[in-house]
């Protein structure tokens, strides 16, 4: 029970409704089109993380209110903007357990819906002068196409390196979970110093989370999205450039061959997976991805709240331990 999302959620159940109450009146659309696919993504919701941590982070120095819960509308706005464009990116048919926006109405219209998903965010804290939590989240943004570009560049080349690589997932995911913990913390408290702290909590938190996700991608779990697919798209991630750099020359050639391939076989990728597995690369991720939730937990333990960090230490247990 301790780090399950219900015992996240459950002091936080009414405020999360009035999210997803708001969350769903600012997608509405008079586009028939538009507001069909609107429904399909609000009815399809994800774990909430974002959400989440921008309620707790609130809570953690003052009383949840209007700000709190825009700020937690714009992480979601723009986290479903990143997630219909990168399944556009990723060439990926699933999502959240059903088929995602590019299978189902093209690349086209995908690339539209995120664009007004993104739009839809800025508009509601523009309209609201939240200028603190548009300038937190735009440095996110920014952040985060720069690191999918990255990772773009770095799956032409395989050269990546675990520098890199933490550059990248520090860029695209960790800057937009930091943005949460700041935006959250920011609605109930204007300190500048505390919202340094928060935001660097965030990042730890973050990069520990795609760590995790990088972890689903090796395994056969049903997570809701295809799992294998990191290695399809040339995308090299932490157990697999371990791997690879603790391998003799000739073995990392024969895998880095079946990587550079543009068609692979279920058996060549089944093959890199177990190459993986079998040499420490699991093992080796799950490590640094412990690290940095324990960083996460110590920014956390050094600063001064004024109710029980208990949530917020559950949901970072959480990011590491969940099966999706
Ligand atoms: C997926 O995020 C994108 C990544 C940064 C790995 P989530 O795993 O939080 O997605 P949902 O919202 O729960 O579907
Ligand atoms: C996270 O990377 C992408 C974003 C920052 C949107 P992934 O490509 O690994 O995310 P999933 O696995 O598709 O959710
Ligand atoms: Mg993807
Ligand atoms: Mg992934």
């Amino acid at each position: 029970m301790a780090n399950t999302l219900d015992y996240i959620k459950s002091p936080i159940e009414k405020e999360l409704k009035t999210f997803e109450d708001r969350f769903k009146d600012n997608v509405k659309s008079k586009v028939p089109l538009l507001d069909t696919i609107m429904n399909y993504i609000v009815k399809r919701k994800g774990k909430q993380m974002r959400p989440l941590l921008v309620l707790h982070c609130a809570k953690l120095f003052g009383e949840i209110n209007e700000s709190t819960y825009r700020g937690a509308s714009l992480v979601e706005l723009l986290h479903t903007a990143t997630l219909v464009h990168d399944d556009v990116v990723d060439e990926a048919n699933m999502r959240r357990g059903f088929f995602s926006i590019n299978a189902l109405w093209k690349n086209k219209v995908a690339v539209l819906v995120g664009d007004y998903l993104l739009s839809k965010g800025l508009l509601l804290s523009l309209q609201n002068k939240d200028f603190k939590a548009l300038e937190i989240l735009s440095s996110a943004v920014e952040q985060m196409s720069e690191g999918e570009l990255l990772q773009m560049e770095k799956s032409r080349k395989l050269d990546i390196t675990e520098e890199v690589y933490f550059d990248i997932i520090t860029k695209k995911t960790a800057s937009l979970l930091a943005s949460c913990c700041g935006i959250g913390t920011n609605s109930t408290n204007g300190s500048e110093e505390l919202l340094q702290k928060m935001l660097e909590m965030g990042e730890a938190l973050g990069i520990a989370f795609q760590i995790k996700d990088d972890l689903f991608d090796y395994g056969d779990n049903k997570i809701g999205k295809p799992t294998g697919i990191d290695i399809v798209e040339k995308k090299m991630t932490l157990p697999l450039i371990y791997t690879l750099n603790n391998t003799d020359k000739s073995e990392r050639r024969r895998i880095i061959k079946i990587i550079k391939k543009d068609k692979k076989s279920k058996a060549q990728i089944q093959e890199v997976i177990a190459f993986v597995n079998q040499n420490g690369g699991i093992e080796y991720a799950q490590k640094r991805m412990i690290e940095y939730k324990i960083k996460a937990e110590n920014i956390l333990e050094s600063i001064p709240t004024e109710s029980s960090t208990a949530y917020l230490i559950a949901l970072i247990d959480y990011v590491i331990d969940r099966k999706k």
